[in-house]
């Protein structure tokens, strides 16, 4: 299908880039439930590609809870409207017999996000990781764009994680892709957006903004030159009512390890030298809730 659009449409569309240069396959994954933080990555792809697929799979690979994945909230008509309205060309939405036949028989053989995808979301939630690669991976051989068109796929900043890990699987194995990320999106009061969310009661919410809140405050002095108040932090929302923290952390960007003061990234006072990302994990009522931030030094 996305051949033969392609061929109907490529070299025509008026709100893709145009020029000369081949056509290029936005791919947007998801896993439904569709919020404006997807919209954004639909808004994204659409600005910059020629034909724009969503794809709508809940990846029970991903999920290490039965319960999450049966809860995991199922939006159809609602996302389809959301994609329309994006401007979305295409939508892949398969059952669980078509990317996995026979599930759970296969897939037998999966990709590995290896030591990566064993830190932090992947300590915390056991073959995570595994789970997202493998499934991207067969999403992107099933996008894989026909010569000469190119594919690019589209994500969040929110998962910080997954995003360093699929970049470093298209790097390892050679996926003829490219990875393109779109800023966090948040509501009013600085909560990133999750399908999630929806799942909070009024309390939750309140308690949820210490999430953001403790992230600012690291922005702002990584920003101001001052030291971090990174343990300060999490002696905070460890006491914190209806919160419990998983972690609060501040890493190194591509080894996902955390940085110490005296190190590259930071100097002995706990001054941030580099760029670096700090990620938060906490359970909120019902729900675990992650967000993060780029911290970059005055
Ligand atoms: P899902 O949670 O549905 O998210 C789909 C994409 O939307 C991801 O790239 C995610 O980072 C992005 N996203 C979610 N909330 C966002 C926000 N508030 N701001 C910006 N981007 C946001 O992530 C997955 O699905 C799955 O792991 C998937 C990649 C589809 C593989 O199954």
């Amino acid at each position: 299908a996305v051949a033969d659009h392609l061929r109907t449409h490529g070299a025509h569309r008026t709100h893709g880039p145009s020029g000369d240069r081949a056509p290029v396959i936005g791919l947007v994954p998801t896993m439904g439930a569709l919020h404006p933080g997807h919209a954004a990555l639909i808004d994204a792809a659409r600005r910059h590609s020629d034909i724009v697929v969503a794809s709508i799979f809940v990846n029970p690979l991903q999920f290490d809870d039965d319960a999450d994945y049966l809860h995991y909230p199922r939006t159809p008509e609602r996302d389809v409207a959301l994609l329309a309205e994006h401007g979305a060309d295409l939508i892949f939405a398969p059952e669980i017999e078509e990317m996995y036949p026979g599930y759970p028989e296969s897939p037998r053989v999966s990709v590995s996000a290896g030591e990566l995808g064993r830190r932090w979301e992947g300590a915390a939630r056991p073959g995570h990781f595994d789970g997202v690669v493998t499934v991207v991976a067969k999403l992107l051989n099933i996008m894989a764009a026909p010569a000469p068109a190119a594919l690019h796929a589209w994500f969040g900043a929110k998962d910080a994680e997954q995003v360093a890990i699929i970049t470093r699987m298209v790097a390892d194995l050679n996926l003829p892709v490219t990875i393109r990320t779109v800023p966090i999106v948040r509501d009013a009061n600085g909560l990133a957006l999750s399908s999630r969310n929806r799942r909070l009661q009024e309390q939750d919410y309140a308690a949820a903004l210490a999430l953001p809140a403790a992230l600012s405050d690291l922005v702002e002095e990584a920003a101001s030159g001052r030291p971090l108040s990174l343990a300060d932090q999490v002696a905070e929302l460890t006491s914190a009512e209806g919160l419990e923290l998983d972690y609060l952390v501040v890493l190194d960007p591509a080894s996902l390890q955390e940085i110490a003061p005296g190190g590259p990234l930071q100097d002995e006072q706990g001054v941030l030298r580099g760029e670096a990302l700090a990620l938060i994990a906490a359970r909120v009522g019902p729900v675990r809730l992650i967000d993060n931030a780029v911290l970059r030094p005055a």
